[in-house]
């Protein structure tokens, strides 16, 4: 019997497309990877890599020409790129998702219509509109971000009423962002949903993130949620993923505030720092279930049979990885960068709890 063996495209070349080349591999799946950067962390574990800028449509078309389906691994690939490609082969997930997810105006715009709930927000084009919000929310603290391109933190300032308002606006560098009330949550959790093309849906449980300095630097699975809210949030990713007709991964995050209610902060078109648990402690991991969506074969149980949680190894971090290989039930995770630097990922570590 002869197998079918399918190449899957992926733009983008960080660690989030190693881990999905590597889960692609265990499938039979050969993948291309297409980074402007030589020597990224996908480029090493794959066996056909294009180097080329996103808006090189002659190696796009190349690129194009060698696949039989095309994703992408974060959310700041140019819409154009993506746009270019679809005329080619087919993207997953589609413009709409990353549309949405690229200007957070749009994002929290998209999330309310669909009648999921976030933290209050307004568009702010000017240092008047952070005024002119402050004084209608009658409050005297907030936040801005940049509308696009931010990530980790970055593109993102608190701000108080009796700040030099004008100043600030001007340190975020941008004509385009968005004022959020600062909100004193209890904590903040995550879903990872995935959906395939035949419509199948499933998700992984809720799981709990603490940030350093607005970098994710723990995840705990599960999640300290009743069921109520545990369904609930489920539910809200799933919602989303309908609505976007996702076929692929799709991470929303949420705060669960100090009165039990879940607000949705950020969706990322794409699997997500907080599932890299499910590597070690599910029987599908999520970049598993992202190739599978996305290549055509169905999405399955995740069936998560341990306990663990999830540390990020983020710049000098490196110095505890001897620590790491010689911890019990640590599963160590390296991403191939050869430089460590402040607030760079360089790797993550599963400790699996409760093992018998
Ligand atoms: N409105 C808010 N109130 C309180 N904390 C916030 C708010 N927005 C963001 N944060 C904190 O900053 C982190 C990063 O913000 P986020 O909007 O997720 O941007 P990104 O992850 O793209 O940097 C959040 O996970 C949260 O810890
Ligand atoms: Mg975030």
């Amino acid at each position: 019997m002869k197998m079918e063996s399918k190449i899957l495209g992926i733009l983008g070349g960080g660690q989030l497309g190693r881990m999905s080349a590597l889960a692609a591999a265990r499938l039979g799946i050969t993948t291309h990877i297409y980074c402007p950067e030589s020597g990224c962390p996908a480029s090493l574990v794959t066996p056909h890599f294009t180097c080329a800028e996103y808006d090189d449509k002659e190696a796009l078309k190349n690129f194009a020409d060698q696949v039989d389906v095309i994703s992408y691994e974060f959310e700041n690939i140019p819409l154009e790129t993506v746009e270019f490609l679809t005329d080619l082969k087919p993207v997953y997930p589609g413009t709409k998702l990353l549309e949405v997810s690229q200007d957070r105006t749009r994002e929290k715009a998209f999330l309310n219509e669909i009648g999921i709930e976030t933290t209050r927000w307004a568009p702010c084009e000017n240092p008047g509109d952070i005024s002119t919000t402050l004084e209608t929310w009658q409050t005297s603290k907030c936040i801005i971000k940049t509308a696009r391109f931010g990530y980790d933190g970055k593109g993102q300032i608190k701000l108080d009423v009796k700040d030099n308002i004008p100043e600030k606006w001007a340190e975020l560098n941008t004509q385009h962002a968005v004022i959020e009330e600062i909100i004193n949550f209890d904590f903040e959790v995550s879903v990872v949903t995935s959906r395939d093309l035949m419509g199948n849906i499933q998700s992984y449980p809720p799981v709990l993130n603490d940030h350093k300095n607005h970098i994710l630097s723990k995840t705990t699975y599960p999640a300290p949620l009743s069921d109520t809210l545990s369904t609930q949030a489920v539910e809200m990713a799933e919602t989303l993923g309908a609505q976007v007709n996702l076929v692929g991964v799709l991470t929303l995050e949420l705060f669960v505030t100090k009165d039990g209610r879940l607000l949705a902060n950020e969706i990322a078109p794409r699997t997500h720092n907080s599932g890299h648990w499910t590597i070690d402690a599910c029987a599908v991991s999520q970049f598993e279930q992202h190739v599978r969506a996305v290549c055509g074969l169905p999405v399955a149980d995740p069936a998560p049979y341990q306990q663990a949680e999830m540390i990020n190894l983020i710049g000098d971090d490196v110095k505890d990885i001897p620590k790491y290989l010689e911890t019990p039930g640590a599963c160590v995770h390296l991403y191939g960068k050869t430089e460590s630097r402040p607030s760079r990922k360089m790797g993550h570590v599963t400790i699996l709890k409760n093992r018998s």
